[in-house]
């Protein structure tokens, strides 16, 4: 995507030639500032604090932490310790384990000489890999936006969506965002609900960074606005991500995603989960089992934000004797999810349609 006119990925390699850039999320929408990954520690730490942060983007940040934990020493040991402190970054987003899993696939067999080298091919193609798969999911997205746009006579359609899963949380394009985007540059009319998503508020700080950048009109609402919203029917559709997705269709994804689907479902509006293959689990076939993460309750209880002079501060917004949880995610059960849209095509939120769109994981007992 392109910011003042220069085209970015969210992750790419540097000039040397061995260490990765990024663009650190942490500073977004009110600095655009770069950062250089050099270490394994420098690769984890960016997942943990958040600098890279949705599920793509995520498995792509760990298959550069591998290349680059693996420098040095590309022994079967560094390779499981590298693994091990990768996987310790974030439990929701499975795409962190599946892309641990493409580098294990494509190092472990080689000889230790060759493996850096490799390493770094196959994180290049992970990365590439996102961009075309999630373009394709635009592709497919744009058809029922499309749809909707015809519906209305070419009233611009109006999609609520939740936390961020535009190009910033992938390699490039998004998945939930990437339809808007397609449809905003066929000339498809769209306007955005963007849930500001407490506590850390990618709504209102990355999600609308990205679309105004792209020039897609788009409206903050406060999380809790959306079932006015879908009541009033000034809602068409909700397009979201996911972190996990099981086998049977049920959905992780930033914590209030469940609410909106209760909410969409009560007002007969569609509700779309945008996903490319690397998020689904096929390992767990009921949501209730997928990990939540918890997160700092300083997230909850604080807000960081710009001062009229400028400067960015964090500011305490409770009392400072009250507890706070922070769930990261919740999980929304496949009955709410009107359909899927995956590189592949869209498809109802069911195990059977799931398999029929990636018939390589039916197992002789799900055939
Ligand atoms: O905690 P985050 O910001 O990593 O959560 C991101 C999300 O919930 C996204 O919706 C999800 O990762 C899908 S990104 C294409």
């Amino acid at each position: 995507m392109n910011i003042n006119g220069k085209p970015y990925r969210t992750i790419w390699p540097a000039e040397d030639g061995w260490s990765v850039n990024i663009i650190d999320q942490t500073k977004l929408p009110h600095a655009f500032d770069l950062v250089t990954l050099r270490t394994l520690e420098d690769a984890a730490r960016a997942i943990e604090t958040m600098q890279v942060r949705g599920a793509p983007l995520i498995g792509a940040t760990a298959a550069y932490g591998v290349c680059l934990g693996l420098r040095g020493n590309a022994s079967d040991e560094a390779l499981d310790h590298v693994c091990e402190v990768l996987a310790a970054t974030r439990p929701t987003a499975i795409n962190l384990l599946w892309a641990l899993d493409e580098m294990q696939k494509a190092i472990r067999n080689q000889p230790h000489e060759v493996r850096v080298a490799k390493a770094y091919e196959r994180a290049e193609q992970i990365c590439n890999e996102d961009v075309e798969t999630n373009r394709q999911i635009g592709e497919h997205g744009l058809g029922l936006i499309r749809a909707h746009a015809e519906k209305k006579k070419g009233a611009r359609v109006e999609i609520l969506t939740h936390c961020n899963a535009g190009w910033l949380a992938t390699v490039d394009w998004g998945t939930a965002l990437a339809p808007i985007y397609r449809a905003h540059d066929e000339g498809v009319p769209v306007h955005v609900f963007v849930d500001e998503t407490r506590p850390r508020n990618q709504g209102a700080a990355l999600t609308a960074f990205e679309l105004g950048a792209h020039g897609v009109p788009h409206t903050i609402i406060a999380d809790n606005a959306g079932g006015h919203l879908m009541q009033k029917k000034l809602v068409d559709l909700c397009i979201v991500g996911t972190d996990r997705t099981t086998a049977n269709g049920d959905v992780a994804n930033k914590i209030g995603t469940y609410l909106k689907a209760l909410a969409a479902r009560d007002n007969d509006i569609p509700f779309f989960v945008a996903l490319p293959y690397s998020s689904i689990d096929w390992s767990l076939d009921d949501g209730s089992r997928i990990p939540i993460e918890e997160r700092d309750p300083r997230e909850v209880t604080h807000v960081t934000g710009k001062l009229p002079d400028g400067g960015i501060a964090t500011v305490a917004i409770a009392p400072e004797w009250s507890p706070a949880a922070n769930y990261g995610f919740d999980v929304t059960p496949m009955r709410l999810v009107t359909g899927f849209i995956t590189e592949r095509g869209v498809a109802p939120a069911t195990r059977d349609a799931l398999l029929t769109l990636y018939p390589e994981y039916r197992t002789p007992d799900a055939a």
